[in-house]
């Protein structure tokens, strides 16, 4: 049962629980035995929407409007790309000793989410896997990821094969 819902009695944030791939972390998150707070910036319509099928499960959840824009000290630091990934090795570095882990995953081109464009076009054939990502397959990397002491100071792609690292 444990290992069912690794997550029994934990919270979850999920910003951006709204859109695509957040849309599909929380409900896994939820699986996995969280409470899950569904984060959104404007629409409040599909974070209650998740809110709603999260509970409907059994589970707890809240929906929380925040413009994560408006924490600009935070904006400084994490600007880019490269911020980001910087600042997930200064913090899994820093809070490794505390038992806490912090990770980054880098997805590219999923489908199901206001990222890509409503034509996708040829898109797929820059996958090496010869289509696009589907945000379970976000969702399923992070919670392994999220499961797992071990795994720490990492930046993991989910992409296709389109960056080698
Ligand atoms: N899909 C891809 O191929 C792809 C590629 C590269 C990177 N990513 C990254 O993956 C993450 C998830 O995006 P997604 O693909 O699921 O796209 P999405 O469907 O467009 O979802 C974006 C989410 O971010 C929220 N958001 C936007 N601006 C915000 C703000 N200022 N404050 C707080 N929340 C804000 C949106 O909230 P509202 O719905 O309320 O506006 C929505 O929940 C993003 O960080 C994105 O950059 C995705």
């Amino acid at each position: 049962m444990a290992a069912e819902r690794p997550l029994d009695g934990r919270v979850a944030l999920v910003a951006g629980g709204s859109g695509g791939i957040g849309r599909a972390l929380s409900r896994r998150l939820a699986a996995a035995g969280a409470a899950v707070a569904v984060s959104y910036a404007t629409n409040a319509a599909a974070a209650g929407e998740v809110r709603r099928e999260i509970v409907s499960t059994g589970q707890r959840a809240v929906a929380l409007g925040a413009d994560l824009r408006r924490a600009d000290a935070l904006e400084a630091l994490v600007a880019g790309e490269a911020g980001l990934h910087g600042l997930t090795h200064y913090l899994a570095r820093r809070l490794a000793p505390h038992g806490v882990t912090v990770n980054a995953i880098a997805p590219a081109l999923i489908t199901d989410t206001g990222m890509l464009p409503a034509d996708r076009g040829d898109l797929h054939r820059l996958v090496p896997v010869g289509r696009l990502g589907r945000p379970d397959e976000v969702a399923d990397l992070a919670l392994a990821v999220i499961t797992n002491a071990y795994v720490t100071n990492q930046v993991l792609s989910v992409d296709g094969g389109t960056h080698p690292r």
